[in-house]
């Protein structure tokens, strides 16, 4: 342990994001105060909100200021406590962003367990992107066994949860993604029962042919012509 790198917001991103946006520093590792503990972090999370984050314009969440640490979340391991809330050795998911040590008074940071799951999972299918799938297809979308469920980005964090939750519950699991090798993986890998490549330039006659009987759920990640294409095979009822 010698010190903290960590990856600053340099520059607000004009379209793209590029390496010039980001800055990276080697900052003391900070020592923990009474009530607070230092965490050093294992995994980091890479979300799609992060790019909103970095303009300056209102939004739900505050913007990332320049010059500080990229927020994201982390889990990692608890590696010095003086919060009587934790010990040396736990695993705690929080939101210490793109830097290696991160020291807070453990407001937010939840204590997992890794003895089941690898930590990363908390980041990703029994993290943020797997709860956001499961809230949105099982809570909002609430599909029938036999329906047809289409979800876009099918091979992303929160679509790849999605086709396979809507397996489990006995639904036709259709994904769109970009590319062969990302419909490969949707299909092989994942258990989807079909996947439309939109990117093959066949988008409306190839998801016409993967769902038959129309489309019930639609869970949604992308907008644009995808939104438009799914919205002419959409079912009386679907949601
Ligand atoms: N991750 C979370 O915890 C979380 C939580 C709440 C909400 N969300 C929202 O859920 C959505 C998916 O998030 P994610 O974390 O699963 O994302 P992700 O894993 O980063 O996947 C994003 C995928 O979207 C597709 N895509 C990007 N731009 C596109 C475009 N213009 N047209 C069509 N497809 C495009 C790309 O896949 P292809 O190559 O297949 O096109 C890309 O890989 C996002 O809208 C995000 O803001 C995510």
């Amino acid at each position: 342990m010698t010190t903290n790198t960590q990856v600053l917001l340099a520059s607000r991103p004009v379209g793209w994001v590029t390496e010039e946006n980001f800055k990276i520093v080697n900052a003391a590792i900070a020592k923990p105060a009474e009530g607070q503990i230092l965490v050093r972090n294992h995994y980091l999370s890479l979300d799609p909100y992060m790019r909103g984050r970095m303009n300056d314009v209102k939004s739900y969440a505050a913007k990332q200021e320049i010059d500080q640490v990229m927020v994201g979340g982390t889990v990692g391991e608890v590696v010095e406590s003086k919060n009587p809330k934790f010990k040396p050795g736990d695993i705690v998911v929080g939101m210490y962003g793109w830097q290696q040590y991160g020291c807070s008074d453990g407001t937010g940071v939840n204590k997992v367990d890794v003895s089941r799951v690898p930590m990363s999972a908390y980041l990703g299918v029994i993290g943020m992107p797997g709860v956001t799938a499961w809230v949105g297809l099982l809570d909002i979308c609430r599909p029938k066994a036999g329906e047809t469920v289409v979800v876009s980005a099918a091979s992303g964090a929160v679509g790849s949860a999605v086709g396979q939750i809507a397996k489990l519950k006995g639904c036709r699991a259709v994904g769109i993604a970009g590319g062969q090798a990302k419909c490969d993986y949707v299909v092989n890998e994942l258990g989807f029962d079909a996947c439309v490549d939109y990117k093959a330039g066949r988008l409306n006659q190839d998801l016409m042919a993967a769902v038959p009987n129309g489309i019930d759920c639609y869970f949604e990640n992308v907008g644009g012509e995808i939104l438009d294409a799914v919205l002419r095979r959409t079912n009386a009822f679907s949601r």
